[in-house]
């Protein structure tokens, strides 16, 4: 099939507390997805009732926390038989809970921070009761963009930071904090991107830096030697396997001063406008955004031709 004639429907928005990044990615794949003549409908997904136009021939999924990233709207998909860009439901259902996919990394030899696992009404600890010291890190186990996450380094702020993740999810842990940098590894097919430095210019990676304009320094590819470079490159994609991930993914690291790489979690759908972690780090590969989304939409089709 010629790109003119495919018809992509794009789902975006959803109904998780991620919609608004979420409309921005579907708004901007879908403009990229034209401009690779692609014929697109987009699909503002409300909630769990929505239809997929009949002549679609792939979905491009760009839904963005609970529902869209979790593995449900993947498992309707698969049930639906029609192809969609990305992983599929069990690979999302693993990456989106921070439990299971920290549980997938260290079997896979990969590290990331000691963490505590508080199980739905399991009472918050004291900070003198943690196995680490502080400062930790509060998050829900099922969450993204840093919503709910704290950074507690007095033990009066624990039990109160636990509340906050708790608004996201009944099951949150506490990860020792790493100091250090931040950076992501993005993978697209079967290839790790450059890895892209992430500098808030004040404060951590929180929601406001995120999605402020200028509020955040990226630095593609990232001023890393040679050799932790491939380092850093090998662990996105041995993150991206631990997982059983396809077509793509994001995974988060800090670096330690030691050159210690801790893995945070990946992101089966990462943010996906023009200025967005992947698309940059693709960039700076050499794939503009509207091959970047065309070569997902293809990865798709092609896997659903075999299938049927
Ligand atoms: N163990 C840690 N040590 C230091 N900083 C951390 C740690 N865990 C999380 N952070 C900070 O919190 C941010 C959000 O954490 P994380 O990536 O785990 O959650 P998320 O909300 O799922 O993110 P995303 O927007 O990528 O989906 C990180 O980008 C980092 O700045
Ligand atoms: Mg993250």
């Amino acid at each position: 099939m010629k790109t003119t004639d495919l018809r992509v429907a794009v789902l975006k928005g959803g109904f998780s507390r991620e919609r608004q990044v979420s409309l921005s990615t579907g708004t901007a794949a879908a403009a990229a997805l034209r401009e690779a003549g692609c014929r697109v409908v987009e699909v503002d997904v409300r909630s769990r009732r929505w239809r997929l136009p009949s002549d679609a021939d792939v979905v491009f999924v760009a839904l963005h926390g609970a529902y869209g990233e979790d593995g449900e709207l993947q498992t309707k998909l698969e049930r639906q038989g029609v192809p969609f860009t990305g992983s599929s439901s069990e690979a999302c259902r693993r990456a989106f809970d921070k439990s299971v996919a920290k549980e997938c990394f260290r079997a896979a030899g990969l590290r990331t921070p000691q963490d505590l696992v508080l199980r739905a009404r399991e009472t918050s600890p004291r900070a003198r009761d943690l196995p680490f010291d502080l400062p930790v890190v509060v998050k829900p186990a099922r969450e993204g963009s840093s919503i709910g996450v704290r950074i507690v380094r007095k033990e009066s702020e624990l039990a109160e930071a636990i509340r906050q993740a708790r608004r996201s999810d009944a099951v949150v842990l506490v990860e020792k904090y790493i100091p250090g940098i931040e950076l992501t590894v993005g993978v697209l097919g079967d290839q790790p991107l450059p890895p892209v430095e992430i500098r808030p210019r004040a404060g951590w990676y929180d929601y406001t830096n995120k999605y402020t304009s200028g509020n955040t320094e990226y630095i593609v590819p990232a001023r890393l030697d040679a050799r932790l470079n491939r380092r850093l490159k090998r662990c996105g994609w041995a993150a991206h396997c631990a997982l059983g991930c396809r077509d793509m993914s994001r995974a988060d690291f800090r670096l330690d001063e030691v050159g210690g790489i801790y893995l945070l979690e990946v992101n089966t759908i990462p943010g996906m406008t023009k200025t967005s972690l992947l698309p940059k780090a693709a960039a700076a590969a050499g794939i503009a955004f509207p091959r970047l989304c065309l070569a997902l939409v293809e990865s798709a089709l092609k896997r659903g031709r075999r299938a049927s």
